[in-house]
């Protein structure tokens, strides 16, 4: 079976490294229409285009645009200018994802537990919000939420992290609920993934960090990308309301801690 994307039109937010880029990569690979990538800094979008480009993504198929992921109006206008640049907006990927606040959570810094929470709870409902009412409720449409297997059970020092992805799982359960049979809302859950992200999670130390994994090994954002596109095709067109872990064997194989 191929999982191909021909004549689809995606938005990955976060798309400016680590997995929402390599996703843009597959998806482009995989045939799709369109892909937009956001995410704040044009700098880091304009690499990335750059990186993309490179790598063999035809240039007229891709698109970078500056958005914030907790600001409804970017949401608004991103959806907008995706339809108006593609024609649609058949594929949402909620990748964009923040953790400045680790740490216990009896004393993590209140602001900065806002600001996770709004990055990766709220945000994804702002752009589900826009891509449903501008484009998917009328034309279908399939949604995929970038979780964490730490939203799947507890682990030490990212508490408000792991509760906002928690809530992103149970977010995607019920968003899924409510939008079928015209849009399918799904989401993976990462284990650890070689990116900037979760650096403090395993550089200087990939060895060790490796071992809790039974596949032997941390992820590559490709490892996520593939997942993500598979639940974003019509291979997956009877797949709604799942939290697939992608985690080398960590919750299913064996159970214990990611780090
Ligand atoms: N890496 C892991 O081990 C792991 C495990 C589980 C889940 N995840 C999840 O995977 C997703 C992707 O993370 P990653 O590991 O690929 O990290 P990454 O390489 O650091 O990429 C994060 C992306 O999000 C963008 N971003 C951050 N804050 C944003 C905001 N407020 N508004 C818009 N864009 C924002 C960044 O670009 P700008 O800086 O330009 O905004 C960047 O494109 C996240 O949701 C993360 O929680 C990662």
């Amino acid at each position: 079976m191929e999982v191909r994307l021909d004549g689809k039109v995606a938005v990955v937010t976060g798309g400016s490294r680590g997995i929402g880029q390599a996703t843009a990569a597959l998806m482009l690979a995989s045939g799709a229409e369109g892909v937009v990538i956001t995410s704040r800094k044009p700098d880091n979008l304009e690499q990335a285009r750059k990186e993309l480009v490179e790598t063999g993504a035809e240039p007229d198929r891709l698109e970078a645009m500056a958005a914030r992921a907790d600001d409804p109006e970017d949401a608004r206008r991103t959806i907008g200018a995706t339809i108006d640049r593609f024609g649609s907006c058949d594929i949402l990927v909620n990748n964009a994802g923040t953790n400045p606040a680790p740490g216990p959570l009896v004393t993590v810094d209140l602001g900065a537990l806002d600001k996770t929470w709004a990055v990766n709870q709220r945000g994804p409902l702002l752009w589900c919000q826009q891509a449903v009412t501008q484009w998917m409720a009328d034309h279908g449409g399939a949604i995929v939420n970038v979780s964490s297997v730490g939203g799947l059970r507890p682990a030490p020092i990212l508490g408000a992290y792991n509760i906002s992805k928690a809530a992103l799982a149970h977010f995607t359960h019920q968003l899924a609920m409510e939008l079928a049979p015209v849009v399918r809302v799904n989401a993976v859950a990462p284990g650890v993934v070689k990116t900037r992200l979760a650096g403090s999670l395993w550089e200087g130390r990939e060895e060790e960090a490796s071992k809790g994994h039974p596949l032997g090994r941390l992820g590559e954002p490709d490892d996520i990308a593939r997942a993500i596109v598979f639940l974003a095709s019509d291979a997956a067109s009877w797949i709604t309301g799942v939290v697939l872990p992608v985690d080398g064997g960590v919750l299913g194989a064996s159970g214990s801690a990611i780090s």
